[in-house]
């Protein structure tokens, strides 16, 4: 595996293989890499014959509040660990590379409806930094096709929006959530967890799966995730929402609808955790 920092460098690699008529696949992250992001690029493996990897801690994407000077930065590892999941190219862009005029005179990408709400309004501004690098990502790498984690559900929607908006010939492949055996979705921030918090933290996708069953039944939609909020509170977590959405839209689910998501994040004590679970009624 190669590690380019230089976008010149990279698009001359990746126009080596564009003359070769070679199909490539591209997974971006920020690092401190864990089997949810392997089996990304696993899955990019499988559908393309060449897979980049980005690893940049995105400042554009984290708020006022939101310390990005301690996100995890694990290079030596996430490189073994890439190598391992037959990653060819690993680009690792520097802030001024990426944003060289600075964040404040930066265009950006703004992607209404589904930016907007649950973690759109607990971190605002976020999935406008999240559009704005993945746009400029795919514009350096011109992939043929995008692997993205479903744990990420509103990010996922974001994303798909913007190519369909933008008219960008990408296809985006949403991929499964990883999971630890209690449940709890793999998460770099799980590394904030003592552990009496990660005793705890799988009650955030318990309550998740006690919803979808409770709404096959039982319409107040509403209702239930109070209930759902006030189950996860109990454990000493503190819910920030949980709610039924339309499965595309992300709008609030109606009485008739069928393709539904269950959206949830909740802080479990340092940590704030997201999760979600695709609901079809019929
Ligand atoms: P990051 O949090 O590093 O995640 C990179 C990718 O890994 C995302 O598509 C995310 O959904 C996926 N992922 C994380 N945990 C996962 C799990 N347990 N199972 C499956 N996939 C998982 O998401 C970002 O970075 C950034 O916002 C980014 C898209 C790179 C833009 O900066």
């Amino acid at each position: 595996m190669q590690t380019i920092e230089k976008i010149s460098n990279l698009r001359g690699e990746i126009n080596l293989w564009r003359q070769q008529g070679l199909k490539i696949a591209f997974v971006p992250t920020m690092g401190n890499l864990h089997q949810g992001h392997i089996a990304l690029i696993e899955k990019a493996k499988l559908v393309a014959d060449k897979v980049v990897a980005s690893i940049f801690v995105n400042p554009m994407q984290f708020g006022v509040n939101e310390d990005i000077g301690n996100y995890p930065r694990t290079m030596a590892e996430d490189q073994q660990k890439l190598v391992a999941g037959g990653c060819d190219i690993l680009f690792t862009p520097t802030p001024q590379i990426i944003y060289p005029k600075g964040l404040d005179k930066q265009s950006y990408v703004e992607v209404p409806n589904v930016s907007e709400g649950y973690c759109g309004e607990s971190r605002p501004g976020h999935f406008r930094g999240v559009a704005t690098v993945v746009c400029k990502l795919f514009n350096i790498v011109q992939p043929d096709v995008a692997c993205f984690g479903l744990k990420d559900y509103q990010q996922v929607q974001v994303i798909q929006t913007m190519v369909e908006d933008l008219s960008m010939p990408i296809e985006i492949l949403p991929v499964e959530t990883v999971r630890e055996p209690s449940g709890l979705a793999l998460s770099s921030r799980n590394n904030y967890l003592n552990e009496a918090e990660k005793k705890i933290a799988p009650a955030l996708s318990e309550n998740i799966q006690w919803l979808a069953q409770a709404i096959k039944t039982n319409k107040d939609f509403i209702g239930l995730a109070k209930k759902a909020a006030r189950n996860i509170d109990e454990t000493g977590m503190k819910t920030d929402y949980i709610h039924i959405c339309h499965a595309r839209t992300l709008q609030s689910a109606s009485e008739d609808d069928k393709e539904l998501v269950i959206l949830a994040a909740a802080h479990c004590g340092k940590a704030r955790l997201i999760d979600n679970l695709i609901v079809n009624l019929d």
